[in-house]
């Protein structure tokens, strides 16, 4: 069986920031939840690159349009791969394929005669990039956008017929509650329909950055009807009818509920002209405000995703937005709340779990547990948390998906805290009592594990691993891995904790690995193994005998211990797949600089604060190498750094750029140095 899910394609004007990132984790989700269930699942995601606002943001850069939408592409996939996102395509709106599609169905819709010529003359938000009648403004500003004034423009336009689909629309919307939900959008979708539809704009004249209306070239089409079409382009519209045949309808769109309007208004009604079936199912899902405020760049309450996933890794920002938001409604992120559920949750729940079992087994058995006979209390929750995490997670409710798996983890504490295995290890005669307790934890441990999996990838594989389940995490499946099972010998894994309490400075180090300049790799199921995602904060294990930057970006694994842990299930990408162009490479500004000066940072085992000449400028990085050098032996000496690196903060100190080292496998680093004096400043390559 198919599942075919998209998320809203971003516009580029901007980074990404925590409420765009939201959308993409739900669905990210998901999708996962989708492959666990043993669907074959396509997740597709993109970029948005028509808009005014995309054009007029490359202009003030001096760029190209093409070129500035060529650099946010590799912005946003760097902070998908930092979120351990999981798409399997990634369409951008500049591409042939998706200018194929737009032209095909909107000259489908022109032959169908649902497409005329007229005047626009009214309101235009360019933010929301969308025609505004007065009663949509708030004292003549656009609700949604209130720093900047509506535009009032007056322009010859094509128009597309959308009154005369109120009537299919409204028979489409009673004879499919699913089609829209939650259900008060569905409600607010209804009344909207009921209070009739105008025709709209689907074309704008006078600008260059578009897809040219194949009837009328001299005019371009109106972004939204030229974006909504990126869900068909994805599957072959226009270029590959028989993919488009194996993949069309698409059976959910994940959008935010201040686009679902064109999602399940204009969008069905384009499709109805067009002669296409409408996807199966659209959920509008809410806000995320930041400290109870509407993220806006220029009010200055936006938060850059990639920064919360510093904190503590992309997994605990993951369970944080799917668990503490209910799926649907709008939600909060603070600081203090996040610190609050990563401690409560993660270090002394899940990760406290794990870290008891796992020094119980090896303690009493020496990291070997045999099942102890029959199931007990623990099997009963077990079955009925994955009862209620199916109906839930079938439902889109995830955050009570979420919290159908947390209950079996609180069950096992709570098993542990009345057997007391440590009471039955002294009583020889009670062994097969403590037999059995020890393997229900681990069970248990491992199907809260396979519950959790799509909402924290890489963490579950690595629980899973802990407690001896060496099942490769993409060939897990709902079915077979989340039943009880009291199976054959258990071999756990003692490992450093998972999570450590926030007031212990949480996982040491930064999550995120450095940028991978110009690695054009997309992250699909395939590829999850390219995610940027240690828990503990340790990146991706280096190969042996590989240089790695040790810095803002980068920390050496051995900070969690963590090395070598995170060997998510899917295979590798290939080798021609990672390789990258000469030109990507030089992205990179490496330089050679000097230590001027090296202290420890406080609270920190592993890194040190360093003071360096880069020729240019003298700067602070941190570095992860306090293991392996005094801070004064590094006084003075020549080191290579990645230096056009944007500034991330490490353990509360902020780091510009990174330095290279030689980081082998299980080892301590080893700077990268010259056998010669070389100048600050002078270029590495
Ligand atoms: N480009 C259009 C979508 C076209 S889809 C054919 C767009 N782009 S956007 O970048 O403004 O928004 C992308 C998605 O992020 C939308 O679904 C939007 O609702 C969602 N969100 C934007 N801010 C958000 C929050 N603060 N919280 C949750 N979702 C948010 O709209």
């Amino acid at each position: 069986m198919r599942y075919y899910l998209t998320t809203a394609i971003d516009y580029v004007n901007s980074r990404p920031h925590l409420g765009t990132a939201y959308e993409k984790i739900t669905a990210d989700v998901i999708a996962r939840y989708k492959r666990l269930a043993g669907l074959q699942t396509h997740f597709l995601m993109g970029n948005d690159e028509h808009s005014q606002n995309v054009y007029k943001r490359a202009a003030e850069r001096g760029l190209d349009p093409r070129v500035y939408c060529d650099q946010m592409e590799q912005e946003f996939r760097l902070v998908w791969r930092q979120l351990d996102i999981s798409f399997d395509d990634f369409i951008r709106t500049t591409e042939p394929r998706h200018k194929a599609a737009v032209q095909k169905l909107a000259q489908r819709c022109f032959d169908k005669g649902d497409i005329y010529e007229g005047y626009y003359e009214g309101w235009y938000c360019v933010s929301c990039e969308a025609f505004k009648q007065a009663k949509d403004l708030v004292d003549g500003k656009c609700p949604l956008h209130p720093a900047l004034a509506p535009e009032w423009i007056r322009e010859k336009n094509y128009f597309f017929r959308l009154s005369e689909y109120r009537e299919p629309l409204l028979r489409h919307f009673r004879q499919h509650p699913e089609f829209l939900q939650p259900d008060v959008r569905r409600n607010e979708m209804l009344r909207l329909l009921e209070g009739g539809l105008e025709d709209i704009s689907m074309s704008r004249a006078g600008q260059l950055w578009g897809i040219p209306l194949p009837f009328a070239p001299d005019n371009v089409v109106y972004v939204w009807f030229d974006a909504l079409i990126n869900y068909a382009a994805a599957v072959g519209y226009g270029t590959d009818e028989e993919r488009f045949a194996a993949w069309w309808p698409a059976d959910l769109h994940i959008v935010g509920k201040d686009i679902t309007r064109f999602h399940t208004v204009v969008w069905p009604a384009m499709l109805m002209s067009a002669g296409l079936a409408l996807p199966k199912q659209v959920f509008g899902h809410g806000w995320v405000n930041f400290g109870g405020q509407r993220m806006s760049k220029s009010a200055g309450t936006s938060l850059d995703p990639s920064d919360v996933a510093q904190r503590f890794g992309p997994d605990p920002l993951r369970l944080y937005l799917v668990k503490e938001i209910s799926y649907g409604g709008d939600g909060d992120f603070t600081w203090e709340r996040y610190e609050e559920r990563y401690n409560v949750d993660l270090a002394n729940n899940l990760g406290n779990l794990v870290s008891r079992l796992v020094a119980m087994a090896e303690k009493y058995r020496g990291g070997r547990l045999s099942p102890g006979g029959g199931s007990g209390r623990l099997a009963e929750v077990a079955a009925a948390s994955l009862a209620r995490y199916r109906a839930s997670m079938d439902r889109f409710a995830l955050h009570e998906g979420a919290t159908a798996a947390f209950h079996l983890v609180d069950a096992a504490n709570e098993f542990i805290a009345e057997t007391a295995p440590w009471t039955l290890a002294r009583d020889p005669a009670k062994a097969d009592v403590l037999d059995r307790a020890l393997f229900d934890v681990a069970e248990a441990i491992r199907v809260a594990a396979v519950l959790l999996l799509p909402v924290m990838p890489s963490s579950c594989a690595e629980i899973l691993r802990r407690v001896g389940d060496r099942t490769p995490a993409g060939a897990l499946r709902l079915d077979r891995d989340a039943r009880w099972r009291a199976d054959g010998m258990r071999e756990v894994m003692k490992s450093p904790p998972l999570w450590p309490r926030a007031e212990d400075g949480g996982p040491e180090g930064p999550p995120l690995r450095p940028p991978r300049v110009g690695a054009d790799r997309q992250v699909g199921p395939k590829e999850t193994s390219v995610t940027d995602k240690p828990i503990g904060g340790a990146g991706e294990p280096a190969a042996p005998g590989a240089t790695q930057a040790v810095g803002a970006g980068a920390t050496p694994a051995e900070d969690t211990g963590l090395r070598d842990t995170f060997r998510p299930g899917s295979p590798e990408p290939s080798a021609e797949a990672a390789r990258i162009s000469i030109d990507d490479f030089m992205k990179v500004d490496l330089r050679v600089a000097r230590v001027l000066g090296a202290e420890a940072v406080p609270k920190s085992k592993k890194l040190l604060k360093l003071t360096i000449d880069t020729g240019a400028d003298q700067r602070t990085i941190v570095a992860g190498i306090a293991d392996a050098y005094q801070p004064d032996q590094l006084v003075g000496r020549t080191i290579v750094v990645v230096a056009n690196l944007k500034p991330a903060k490490l353990m509360g100190v902020e780091s510009n750029g990174m330095v290279l080292a030689a980081s082998p496998d299980g080892g301590a680093p080893t700077l990268v140095g010259f056998d010669q004096a070389i100048p600050p400043g002078t270029r590495v390559r």
